[in-house]
């Protein structure tokens, strides 16, 4: 007779189960034969249990595990025992027992481990060896947590009476920012999809259905610039409400956030999360998903160095950029090479120095000094707070430079100098959003969220008064610790609003009819004021596991270069496949 099933799980066994007889299944973790006794670190995913085989046991049992080895999946059966004095482990829940193994069937052999998980392996070669990378602990650990945590998702929104509703994968482009993922047809030739960027769309078309409140954890495809925490399909927990207003759509947000850190890890989220307008965080932070953690803030120094002879600063002025300095508490006793690297730290960003002072017990040393009377020394000093032992460091230039330059450049001191609190979790909304940015290169009006968020009220009602650049959007982000966790809007409900917004990003009435003439139909049959917002799913699970990288809570990820290195994806396809779709491809 052959071993049937697992009566326990390798992890489970202690002192409370000796004397039973078990079977447990996994992997070899170890072999070691001590004096003929062989012993074997079993493994599955809820841990190591020690089965060992003596020929006293059972003869035909040793033979077979004398043959065991790394990987191997192997049933075996016998009885729990407790281990002798001085083998007991005590770092290993189960350390106290053993079980002595009288049946052994090796279910499958394997051919040596492909890398060693304790060494430190290259990433190319985890990817391509995804599988055995997934068996490791702390993949187990990771996508067991993400699929609990996308449990808690649904059970919170289900409680609130929303609705989750598939949308298609193959559709048709929607503005997100990014470029498109483009399927050919090969009923239509010469036509494509376009994978979802996100379910912008259908959601407001299930808002005008009467679907009140959607919800779904979805993929979104984006070809874009990979960088640290971005993949190229990643999944949203996405939300419409209709009948809202923003602070409805945070409120629930701040409450499903607050029950996923509290049931997964263990964290209070104070409520309600706070809340910082986009010119404030671009003001005291340089960015609009500020980390805050840490103080260092960005202190306006425009006023405090005006008239001052320091040539850099006036010139700055004059063209009508921004002087702003950070006050480093202790910073006094960094370096010279500490900020030789800071000031290259910073040009990368587009600054062209970082002027520094130390205020020394003695007063300040700084190779701008000479070029401040008292009063403006003391002017700066006042504004920023500076005390003896601190460093204060400055940035001059357009404002866009100085919130780029100088909010990396706080991050990175903080880095630096230890300033960032381990187990720290700052939420943030970011709210008051312009409707429109100018982009410098297409020379246009973009929108800042996407084209379909709605201006705040009082600002919709007098459009043609306004400067386009100054229209205030209803949207808001939810940051973390410097991240942007997500982000979503109030949206044109009215189809005379939604043809004004694509005007304003230049588009004529035709483009606008060619390409969103289906939405902009079906705004004009009852569509009811709503609102929503999107969740990175991916981002919020990289916090909840504490990893840096996007790549250790997605299953199976794409490198930077968009590749899978398992599956060999992207690949050639053969000539008829293309003559199918109707495709042929261009030399370049
Ligand atoms: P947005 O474009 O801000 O909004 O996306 C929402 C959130 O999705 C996450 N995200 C990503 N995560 C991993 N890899 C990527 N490439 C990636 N791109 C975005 C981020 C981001 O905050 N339709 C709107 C939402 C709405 O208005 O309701 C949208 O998609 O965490
Ligand atoms: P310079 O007079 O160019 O030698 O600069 C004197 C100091 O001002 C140096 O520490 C430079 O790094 C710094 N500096 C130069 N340009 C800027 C700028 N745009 N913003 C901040 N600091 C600057």
């Amino acid at each position: 007779m052959r071993l049937g099933l697992r009566t326990h799980r390798c992890g489970e066994l202690r002192s409370s189960h000796v004397g039973q007889t078990v079977v447990v299944m996994g992997w070899v973790q170890t072999r070691r034969d001590h004096g003929g006794v062989i012993f074997v670190d079993l493994r599955d995913h809820t841990g190591i249990v020690q089965v060992v085989f003596r020929p006293e046991v059972d003869v035909e049992a040793h033979r077979l595990g004398d043959r065991l080895r790394n990987e191997f999946v192997i049933a075996a059966r016998g009885e729990v025992a407790p281990r002798e004095e001085g083998n007991v482990n005590p770092k290993l829940p189960t350390g106290e027992v053993e079980i002595l193994s009288n049946r052994l069937e090796i279910l499958n052999q394997s051919k040596p481990p492909p890398f060693d998980w304790s060494d430190n392996v290259d990433e190319r070669l985890r990817m391509t060896q995804r599988f055995y990378d997934l068996r490791r602990p702390e993949m187990q650990h990771n996508f067991r947590l993400r699929a609990r945590a996308a449990a808690l998702v649904r059970d919170s929104l289900d409680a609130e009476g929303f609705v989750e509703i598939e949308t298609p994968m193959l559709t048709r482009s929607t503005p997100e920012g990014a470029r498109d993922y483009l399927v050919p047809s090969r009923v239509s030739p010469g036509q494509f999809y376009a994978l979802p960027q996100s379910p912008q769309l259908f959601k407001q078309l299930l808002m005008i259905s009467g679907f009140d409140r959607y919800y779904q954890i979805v993929r979104c495809f984006r070809d874009e610039d990979l960088r640290g925490n971005r993949q190229p399909e990643f999944t949203q927990i996405d939300l419409e409400l209709a009948f809202t207003r923003p602070e409805e759509v945070r409120e629930l947000v701040d409450g499903m956030l607050a029950r996923l850190f509290r049931e997964i890890i263990g964290v209070e989220v104070p409520l309600p999360i706070p809340q910082l307008t986009y010119r404030e965080a671009m003001d005291a932070y340089g960015s609009d998903a500020p980390d805050l953690r840490f103080g260092l803030k960005l202190v306006d120094l425009s006023a405090a160095v005006a008239g001052a002879e320091f040539r850099v600063f006036a010139r700055v002025l004059e063209a009508g950029g921004r002087v702003a300095g950070i006050r480093v508490p202790g910073g006094a006793a960094l370096s010279r090479k500490d900020l030789d690297d800071l000031t290259e730290f910073v040009a990368q960003f587009g600054a062209k120095g970082m002027a520094w002072v130390k205020v020394n017990p003695d007063g300040w040393q700084s190779p701008i000094a000479k070029f401040f009377t008292e009063g403006q020394r003391n002017a700066v000093a006042d504004r920023l707070g500076l005390e003896v032992g601190d460093l204060a460091v400055f940035g001059a230039d357009s404002r866009g430079v100085v919130a780029d330059s100088l909010g990396n450049l706080r991050k990175e001191i903080a880095r630096r100098m230890k300033l960032i609190p381990e187990n720290a979790f700052a939420f943030t909304w970011v709210t008051g959003f312009p409707l429109l940015e100018w982009d410098e290169e297409a020379k246009r009006a973009t929108a800042m969220h996407h084209p379909f968020t709605a201006p705040v009220p009082e600002d919709a009602e007098r459009l043609d008064e306004l400067d386009p650049l100054a229209i205030r959007a209803q949207a808001y982000d939810i940051v973390l610790n410097g991240v942007e966790l997500g982000g979503g809007s109030i949206r044109n409900h009215r189809a005379d609003m939604q043809r004004k917004m694509f005007q304003l990003l230049g588009m004529s009435e035709e483009e606008a009819e060619a390409q969103f003439g289906f939405f902009l139909n079906a705004l004009q049959f009852g569509a009811p004021p709503h609102g929503g917002i999107a969740l990175g799913f991916d981002r919020i699970v990289m916090f909840l596991v504490g990893t840096e990288s996007i790549r250790d809570v997605i299953a199976f990820p794409k490198t930077q270069r968009a590749t899978d290195l398992m599956m060999q994806a992207p690949s050639p396809v053969g000539e008829g496949q293309l003559r199918e779709l109707g495709l042929r491809l261009r030399r370049t």
